[in-house]
């Protein structure tokens, strides 16, 4: 008898706990994290920061991809139908900007944009929308140095040298970046006439690929290559495109932007062009962000409206376990 009390006892405190868990749950902060591009190593360490910055903090990330305006749209309105009460963005299209920021205002979601800042319909950023990102012109200016030195310790003659620069204007950080990589280009001396821009449809390898064999095709008479572009796969796409035609990668040189992205091909027992990557801060992106629409809604504390992150450190076939090691993203 005592012993049905008991366990009587015993189930009911279980049930309790367990109607309380519920509740907690229920309870719990969520935050969405909207990435457009999901596939691409960069965004699934953001994500990856992002949970662990939930799970130090006892609150929940939906992530959702959003690779166009239709899914970025769609998203916000399950976010809020899940109970969440803001989230983080890398938009598929800086001009979705005024859309965006009207859906969330009409659900009372708040916003942080990360990697690509919001445009206005009048072509202007919409400054008042928080914004983490990183210093894209200095980065670029810092991917081009960095080729000129190892075309220089190569010995290349930069007469028989071509410069491809994949390029995507639609997109301010591209522009920034790879910009910034041809400025640099100039003021070390390489020739202006050897500089060729591959405008890239898509943001991916075979963008790239695809731009950048027309410039191969357009210019045989070139020995030696330099691949610029704005992340690692613009630049990977480029040195694709190089062994397509023949190139050996001791003639050619390609540094990535990202770093997240050249993990498979730095690991790759034959050396490519790919000499290396700038490892930027995926895991900043990623807890930063998430961090700072949480303190948000939890706690009212509003996030500044522009936070840059400017680390960049070149990653070769020599430091890069090491560096992303280091970094907590190996
Ligand atoms: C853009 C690029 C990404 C990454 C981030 C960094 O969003 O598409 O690959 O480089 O910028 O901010």
């Amino acid at each position: 008898m005592r012993k049905n009390i008991l366990s009587a006892v015993i189930a009911s405190v279980m049930a309790v706990s367990a109607m309380m868990h519920v509740a907690e749950a229920a309870d719990k902060v969520k935050i969405g994290f909207l990435v457009k591009q999901p596939e691409e190593p960069w965004f699934q360490t953001e994500w990856r920061f992002a949970d662990k910055a939930a799970k130090d903090n006892g609150f929940e990330v939906l992530k959702i991809a959003a690779p166009d305006g239709e899914r970025t749209l769609a998203a916000l309105d399950s976010l809020a139908a899940n109970g969440a009460q803001g989230f983080v963005i890398c938009t598929p299209d800086p001009r979705l900007g005024p859309s965006i920021v009207a859906k969330a205002k009409a659900l009372n979601l708040k916003i942080v944009a990360v990697d690509d800042r919001f445009v206005g319909s009048d072509g202007k950023f919409m400054e008042d929308v928080p914004y983490l990102g990183m210093d894209a012109h200095a980065v670029g200016q810092k991917q081009g140095s960095l080729l000129m030195d190892e075309a220089g310790k190569r010995g290349w003659k930069l007469a028989e040298t071509g410069a491809i620069v994949n390029t995507f204007e639609e997109l301010d950080t591209a522009h920034q970046r790879t910009s910034g990589s041809v400025e640099s280009l100039l003021a070390a001396g390489f020739p202006k006439e050897n500089i060729y821009f591959a405008a890239n449809r898509t943001t991916d390898i075979p963008g790239s690929f695809d731009a950048s064999n027309i410039m191969l095709t357009q210019h045989p008479d070139k020995k030696n290559w330099l691949i610029i572009g704005m992340n690692d796969n613009a630049v990977l796409g480029g040195i694709r495109a190089t062994e397509g035609a023949g190139f050996k990668a001791p003639n050619v040189i390609g540094i990535g932007i990202n770093g997240t992205d050249v993990v498979a091909e730095l690991e790759k027992k034959d050396v490519t062009g790919l000499y290396g990557s700038l490892l930027l801060s995926p895991n900043v992106h990623g807890y930063k962000t998430t961090m700072m629409v949480y303190d948000w809604v939890a706690k009212g504390i509003e996030p500044p409206k522009f936070t840059p992150v400017s680390e960049a450190t070149l990653i070769t076939r020599e430091n890069f376990k090491q560096k992303l090691k280091e970094m907590g993203l190996m």
